[in-house]
């Protein structure tokens, strides 16, 4: 299976679709899913500090001896380290457990510490000293967007948030969209509590696909890249087959209206 690539405001090419892996119930089970989903074809990973499983995706690299410009290996500054220095410090030891010589994406992980432009600034310098290959945040919506861009000598190249019918703000994505920046949506599943939804089950039932295939398609049609987490070999593989079809305009009009605002983690509109 190829996955299709979005390309950076940098050149720099991301599958449009990958593997999460933040919160399995035992960190031994991300070196496993990491590998069936290598195995499957998969070569987006998201980790982040705060996961503690970035040696368990290193492990599972290393298994899977694939050339290492064929994987895009994303991580990400925790709050506690944010600060110019303390994040210069925190990406060495990432990439220490991930066993890489250069990151592919380093994100700010929230917007929630006073500190966060200094953090940006100890981005662009792992960037202009050619140690990541693109640098974003995470969970940055418009405000935080504008005081960041406001200072910054590079732009975001990604901002991830979280992305589904259920939490859809098409004035964030216009807004990325306007600004170059590529959104990458997290929790595209809603954590499987909209599985039995009845008008998402009514549209799975005629596309006959899960609902989960379905919400992983919403985002891959928006042009946002997803990330959908599981630590199942066969979940995996349905998570990821989802090229095959497409949701009509007339239903991913309809999808966008599922809106309820149902959220997974905090809503970044609370964060000063
Ligand atoms: N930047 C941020 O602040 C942030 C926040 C949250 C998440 N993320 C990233 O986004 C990734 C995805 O989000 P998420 O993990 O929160 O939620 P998610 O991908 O929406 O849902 C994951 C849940 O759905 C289950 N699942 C997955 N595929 C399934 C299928 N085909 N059928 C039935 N159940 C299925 C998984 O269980 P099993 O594993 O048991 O299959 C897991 O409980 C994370 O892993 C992380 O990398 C980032």
């Amino acid at each position: 299976m190829t996955i299709p690539s979005v390309t950076l405001n940098n050149g720099v090419d991301m599958p449009l679709l990958g593997l999460g892996v933040y919160a399995p119930q035992h960190n031994s089970e991300v070196q496993q899913a990491v590998e069936w989903a290598l195995e499957a074809g998969c070569r987006l990973i998201d980790t982040a500090s705060a996961y503690g499983n970035e040696r368990e995706v290193a492990d599972a690299l290393r298994a899977a001896s694939l050339p290492r410009s064929e994987v895009f290996i994303t991580t990400k500054v925790w709050d506690d380290d944010q600060g110019y220095d303390a994040t210069l410090r925190a990406f060495d030891r990432s990439l220490e457990k991930l066993q890489l010589d250069v990151l592919d994406l380093y994100l700010i992980h929230w917007p929630s510490s006073p500190h966060r432009l200094d953090t940006w600034r100890a981005l662009e310098k792992l960037y202009a000293d050619g140690r990541v290959r693109a640098i974003g945040v995470s969970n940055y919506y418009q405000p935080h967007l504008d005081e960041l861009i406001g200072q910054a000598t590079v732009v975001p190249a990604v901002n991830q948030v979280e992305f589904s019918p259920y939490c859809y703000l098409p004035d964030v994505l216009a807004y990325c969209r306007s600004k170059t920046i590529q959104l990458q949506g997290y929790a595209p599943l809603v954590r499987g509590e909209k599985r039995n939804d009845p008008p998402l089950l009514a549209l799975a039932e005629k596309y006959n696909k899960s609902t989960y295939q379905l919400l992983v398609r919403w985002s891959v049609q928006h042009g946002v890249v997803t990330i959908p987490k599981s630590v199942k070999r066969d979940r995996i593989r349905e998570n990821l087959d989802v090229l095959d079809f497409t949701i009509s305009d007339e239903d991913m009009a309809l999808m966008n209206t599922f809106y309820d605002n149902t959220r997974v983690a905090t809503d970044p509109r609370e964060i000063p």
